[in-house]
């Protein structure tokens, strides 16, 4: 039995622990987490995933902005060492997937493997979208949820428009 509950915050302290364990440091260099710094994550739209003898794993998803329209970004997602292959992936897929769409999000991208996120739909779309920094093209996925966004693309942007203006101005060494 797996049990899947909407985010709350007594969780935060295991779900980061285990990103951290799944992860590594490495996890804020990446380019997707520009998009959630300063950022906050979708309360309804984040879940965690318990076993009866205990955490099993997390989703996270974000606002952000793609060519002007409002969509989702997914991640990160992990499940405990012990417990991967079990389905508890797909189950929080799901719940993340069903709550985006119950909320009225245009569609859901995340940078991921093919081989894993187009069982539940998401293809890949390499010249659709442009992100903050550097990422494998073969690695953005789009899901849509909603057929009059079927047309969206361009550029990933942080819903907050100060940290999009910070993110536009070069870096200097
Ligand atoms: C990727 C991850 C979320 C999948 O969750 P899970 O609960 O282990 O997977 P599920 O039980 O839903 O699905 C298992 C199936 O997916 C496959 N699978 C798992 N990870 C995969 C990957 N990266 N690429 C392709 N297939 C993958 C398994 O081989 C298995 O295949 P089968 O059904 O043919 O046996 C989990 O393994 C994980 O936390 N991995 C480490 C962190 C990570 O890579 N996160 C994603 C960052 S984009």
């Amino acid at each position: 039995m797996t049990e899947i509950l909407i985010e709350r915050p007594e969780h935060g302290a295991a779900v980061e622990a285990l990103f951290d364990e799944v992860f590594g440091p490495g996890r804020f260099a990446k380019t997707a987490e520009r998009l959630r710094e300063g950022n906050q994550r979708l309360q309804n739209c984040s879940f965690v995933a318990f076993k009866p003898d205990g955490f099993a794993g997390a989703v996270r998803q974000w606002p952000i902005d793609i060519g002007g329209a409002p969509a989702v970004l997914l991640g990160p997602i992990a499940i405990a060492p012990r417990w991967k292959d079990n389905g508890v992936g797909a189950k929080l897929m799901q719940s993340a997937i069903d709550s985006a769409r119950e909320n009225g999000h245009s569609g859901i991208l995340l940078v991921g493997d093919l081989a894993y996120y187009g069982r539940f739909g998401f293809a890949c779309e390499p010249h659709r979208f442009t992100l903050p920094g550097p990422v494998d093209p073969l690695r953005v996925l789009f899901l849509p949820l909603h057929a009059r966004f079927l047309p969206l693309r361009g550029a990933l942007k942080h819903p907050d428009s100060s940290i999009n203006a910070a993110m536009d101005r070069p870096l200097r060494a």
